[in-house]
């Protein structure tokens, strides 16, 4: 009797003390290896205290049990011991499928990352941390300057396009032109989508409409081009056409319209047909007309 009663003592004191110690130690020490982020303080003094205002550092509010320090550089407790490098992970020195994992535990849910597998950054090579930096980064941890920038460090031909007659006005707003109304992401995700190209819609017109949305309303006479396809006569970044069009008027429309009185080929310079705003003199309303007598697009 005695002893069983000792033997309960015991055991629940030694239950009430493992309890403590968990309570005690942060989440991650239970885990072998796992030192905590205080410890990191000891010989990365500014690091840390430059990461307190990272947005990984308000994680807890997200639901994340923790983003310390080790969630991104894996358990650090032989790194601590022999300050040697070898036993502590750099996302930007490791393979990339393997640093971009380190982003993913936490990454992979959201709607922004859901089309990461399989995407053409990813299948480029392209980790999480070529674009991002944690450390040091933007406002949305950009490893560059603007977003734009980061883009057409690699796009130069988008950059080139940027910088044409007519073009959507993504340059910085501090050009000279001041523009920097959107970006790159304004149409692209950049993680991967449903769509072709990147494109973060069901289709490119779908993407068009959202700013242009004038041009998605039915029309009286249609131009049936322009339901089924923008791109057919305009550029997505830039042009060195008015309007941002793949080519000028007539070339433009004789692209189809071949046959008949007045479209047709070869048409002198000083024609009618061809002069100024050539086919567009009189065929105003190319997306379509709501005039009952707009049937050929006049008015
Ligand atoms: C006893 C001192 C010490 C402590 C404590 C310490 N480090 Fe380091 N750490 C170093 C030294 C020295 C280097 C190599 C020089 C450098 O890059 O600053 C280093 C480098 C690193 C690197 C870069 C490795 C690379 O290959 O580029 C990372 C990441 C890192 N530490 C993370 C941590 C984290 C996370 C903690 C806390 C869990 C921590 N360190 C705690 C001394 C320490
Ligand atoms: C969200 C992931 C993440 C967290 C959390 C994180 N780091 Fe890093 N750390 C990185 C990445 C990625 C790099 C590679 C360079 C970069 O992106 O800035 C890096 C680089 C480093 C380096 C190498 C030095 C350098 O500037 O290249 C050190 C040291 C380091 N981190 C320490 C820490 C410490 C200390 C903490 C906690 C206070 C911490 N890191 C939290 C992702 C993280
Ligand atoms: C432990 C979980 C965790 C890990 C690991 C992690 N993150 Fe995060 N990250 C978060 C949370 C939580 C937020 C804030 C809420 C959100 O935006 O989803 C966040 C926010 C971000 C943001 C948005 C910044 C902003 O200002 O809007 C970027 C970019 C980001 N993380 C990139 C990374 C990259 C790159 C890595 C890998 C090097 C990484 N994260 C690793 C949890 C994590
Ligand atoms: C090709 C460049 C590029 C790569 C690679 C990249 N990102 Fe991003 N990421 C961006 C840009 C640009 C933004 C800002 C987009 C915006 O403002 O909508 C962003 C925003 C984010 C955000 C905040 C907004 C959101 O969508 O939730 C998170 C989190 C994020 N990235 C995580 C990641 C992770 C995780 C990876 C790797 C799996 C990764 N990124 C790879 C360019 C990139
Ligand atoms: C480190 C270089 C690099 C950066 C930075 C980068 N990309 Fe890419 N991107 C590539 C490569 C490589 C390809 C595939 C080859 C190609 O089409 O040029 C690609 C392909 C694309 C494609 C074509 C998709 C397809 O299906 O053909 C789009 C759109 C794109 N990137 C947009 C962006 C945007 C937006 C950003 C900035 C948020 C960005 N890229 C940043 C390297 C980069
Ligand atoms: C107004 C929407 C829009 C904006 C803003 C935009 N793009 Fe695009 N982008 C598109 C569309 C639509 C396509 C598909 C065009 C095509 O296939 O001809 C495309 C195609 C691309 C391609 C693939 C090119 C190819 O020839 O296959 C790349 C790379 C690209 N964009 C990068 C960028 C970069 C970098 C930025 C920012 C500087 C940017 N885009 C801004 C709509 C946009
Ligand atoms: C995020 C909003 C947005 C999206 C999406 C968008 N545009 Fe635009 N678009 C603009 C803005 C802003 C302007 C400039 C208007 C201005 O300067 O008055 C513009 C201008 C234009 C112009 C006239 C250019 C000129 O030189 O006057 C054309 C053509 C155009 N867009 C076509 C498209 C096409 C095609 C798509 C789909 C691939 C598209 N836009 C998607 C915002 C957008
Ligand atoms: C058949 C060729 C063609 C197609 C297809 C087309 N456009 Fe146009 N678009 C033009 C021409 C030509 C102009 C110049 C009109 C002018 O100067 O009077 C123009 C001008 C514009 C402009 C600037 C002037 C304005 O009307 O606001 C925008 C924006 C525009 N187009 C958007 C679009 C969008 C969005 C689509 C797809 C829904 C589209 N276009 C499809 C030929 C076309
Ligand atoms: C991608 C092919 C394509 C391009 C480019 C194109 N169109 Fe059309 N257009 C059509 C089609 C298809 C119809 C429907 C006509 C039909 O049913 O025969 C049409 C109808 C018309 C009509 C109405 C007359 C009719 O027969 O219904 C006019 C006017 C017209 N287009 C003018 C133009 C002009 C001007 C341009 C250049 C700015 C142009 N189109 C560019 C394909 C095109
Ligand atoms: C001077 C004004 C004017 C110019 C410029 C003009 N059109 Fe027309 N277009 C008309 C009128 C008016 C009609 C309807 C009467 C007719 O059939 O002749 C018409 C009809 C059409 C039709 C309907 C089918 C047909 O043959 O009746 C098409 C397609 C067309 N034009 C395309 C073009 C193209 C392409 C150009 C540029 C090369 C162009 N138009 C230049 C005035 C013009």
């Amino acid at each position: 009797m005695k002893n069983r009663e000792t033997f309960r003592r015991l055991f629940l004191l030694s239950a009430l003390t493992a309890c403590l110690m968990l309570l005690a130690a942060p989440a991650f020490a239970v885990e072998a290896g796992y030192v905590g982020s205080d410890k990191c303080t000891e010989c990365h003094g500014d690091l840390a205290k430059a990461f307190s205002t990272n947005i990984h550092a308000k994680a807890g509010a997200y639901g994340f049990k923790d983003a310390g320090c080790e969630s991104c550089h894996g358990p650090a407790g032989a790194h601590v011991g022999s300050g040697d490098t070898a036993g502590i992970i750099n996302p930007s020195k490791i393979d990339y499928e393997a640093a971009s994992e380190t982003c993913l535990k936490c990454h992979s849910k959201g709607k922004g990352q859901m089309f990461w597998h399989g995407s053409i950054h990813e299948s480029q090579k392209i980790a999480c941390v070529i674009c991002h930096k944690i450390h040091g980064g933007n406002e949305k941890l950009l490893a560059k300057k603007t977003e734009v920038e980061l883009c057409v460090s690699c796009h130069t031909d988008v950059r080139a396009d940027m910088f044409k007659r007519s073009k959507h006005p993504m340059r910085d707003s501090s050009s000279p032109t001041g523009e920097g109304k959107m970006t790159c992401s304004s149409c692209h995700n950049a993680h991967g989508s449903r769509g072709e190209k990147l494109i973060d819609a069901k289709s490119f017109n779908d993407k068009c409409y959202e700013c242009h949305t004038e041009k998605k309303a039915p029309m009286l006479w249609e131009h049936s081009p322009v339901k089924e396809d923008c791109l057919t006569c305009h550029n997505a970044h830039g042009s060195s056409n008015d309007k941002m069009l793949v080519t000028k008027a007539p070339r433009l429309c004789q692209q189809c319209h071949m046959q008949g009185r007045h479209q047709t080929g070869a048409l002198g310079t000083d024609s009618t047909y061809t002069f100024n705003r050539s086919c567009l003199n009189c065929h105003t309303q190319i997306h379509g007309s709501n005039n009952p007598s707009g049937a050929v697009l006049q008015r």
